[in-house]
């Protein structure tokens, strides 16, 4: 079976990393963690969310952040807005692309964003016509469609409904989110499988949690259906405050060692990479969560 011949990663650690810390990061240090993920080669950093303060308090300094990194031509540096306040504080902030967030669940979507999934992306259709307005892409996630912290399963025909919406309003790619990383090969499979009958598969994303340690797993399995784009955390960094339980994403360090291994382009240096990974372990203070750099590090 054939995989891809080049694949995208978006660099969601400075947003999905960092949101789940409880300790200060200063701005300075976010901003030298996007820096050195740019120098590493990613073409896409999602740099931080225009959230409430009081839901996510360690995204509030993303402003400031924005105004500090130092942007390289081509590369896209993101935002999450879940509201048309968000949106605004974004452009403000000289955002050129933000992503909007819906769940495949509806208790996620109360706990996450206080409101139903049908009201979510009532709130968006504002945030795209602003969007369209103001020359900014948008990206889509939906959260929990292989599984729900409070609802367990989810079925395959949920996360297509809301994929389709998101699609069908304007948002050129949708990532689909395994919140807390227990989805299997298997049912990666069967989910891509219902949701790309929906929408195109060049126009969808996979973002998985590695609760379970099935992360790998799961990127090889949506490789094998078509799908280019991944979302990951450098170091493995990250979980979201409103999934109990959710571990980081699945390292960037680790999903580029798979790829190389497979001969599949991204333009990314693992060197870099991993340099990027250490730094911000420092900063924090704790291991790496990337399998990839803590081995190099034990070989040297
Ligand atoms: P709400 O309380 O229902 O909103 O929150 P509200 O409109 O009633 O406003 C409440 C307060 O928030 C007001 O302030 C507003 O001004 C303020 P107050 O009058 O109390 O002082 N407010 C804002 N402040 C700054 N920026 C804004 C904003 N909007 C309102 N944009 C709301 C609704 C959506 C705002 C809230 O629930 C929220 O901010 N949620 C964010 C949750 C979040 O960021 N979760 C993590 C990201 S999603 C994720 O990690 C999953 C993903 O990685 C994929 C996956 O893994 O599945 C993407
Ligand atoms: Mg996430």
């Amino acid at each position: 079976m054939s995989v891809p011949s080049h694949v995208r990663l978006v660099e969601v650690g400075p947003r999905d990393g960092l949101q789940n810390e409880a300790q200060p990061i200063s701005v300075a240090d976010k901003v030298k963690l996007v820096n050195a993920l740019t120098a590493a080669g990613l073409g896409y950093i999602e740099v931080g969310s225009f959230v409430s303060p009081k839901w996510v308090p360690q995204m509030a300094g993303s402003a400031e952040v924005f105004a500090k990194i130092q942007r390289k031509p081509g590369v896209t540096y993101g935002a999450l807005a879940p509201n048309l306040r968000g949106f605004e504080d974004a452009l403000a902030a000289g955002v050129k692309e933000v992503a909007v967030f819906a769940a495949a669940s509806e208790a996620f979507s109360q706990r996450n964003i206080n409101c139903s999934i049908s009201q979510s992306l009532e709130r968006f259709a504002p945030i795209m016509a602003a969007a369209k307005q103001h020359d900014v892409s948008v990206r889509g996630y939906v959260s929990c469609v292989l599984g729900c912290p409070y609802e367990g399963q989810v079925a395959p025909q949920q996360v297509a409904a809301v994929a389709r919406e998101l699609f069908a309003m304007g948002c050129y790619e949708v990532s689909l989110g395994d919140t807390i990383g227990t989805g299997t090969a298997g049912t990666t499979r069967r989910m891509f499988e219902v949701v790309g009958a929906h929408v195109p598969r060049e126009n969808l994303a996979g973002h998985f949690h590695d609760t379970y340690g099935q992360a790998i797993a799961n990127i090889y399995a949506s490789l094998l259906e078509g799908i280019q784009v991944f979302d990951s955390s450098i170091a493995g960094l990250g979980g979201c405050p409103y999934a109990k339980g959710a571990s980081g994403n699945v390292a960037t360090e680790d999903v580029l060692y798979l790829l190389n291994g497979l001969g599949i382009h991204t333009g990314i240096d693992m060197e870099s990479l991993i340099l990027a990974g250490q730094q911000i372990c420092s900063v924090l203070g704790r291991p790496t969560g990337s399998r990839v750099a803590k081995a190099r590090s034990l070989g040297e």
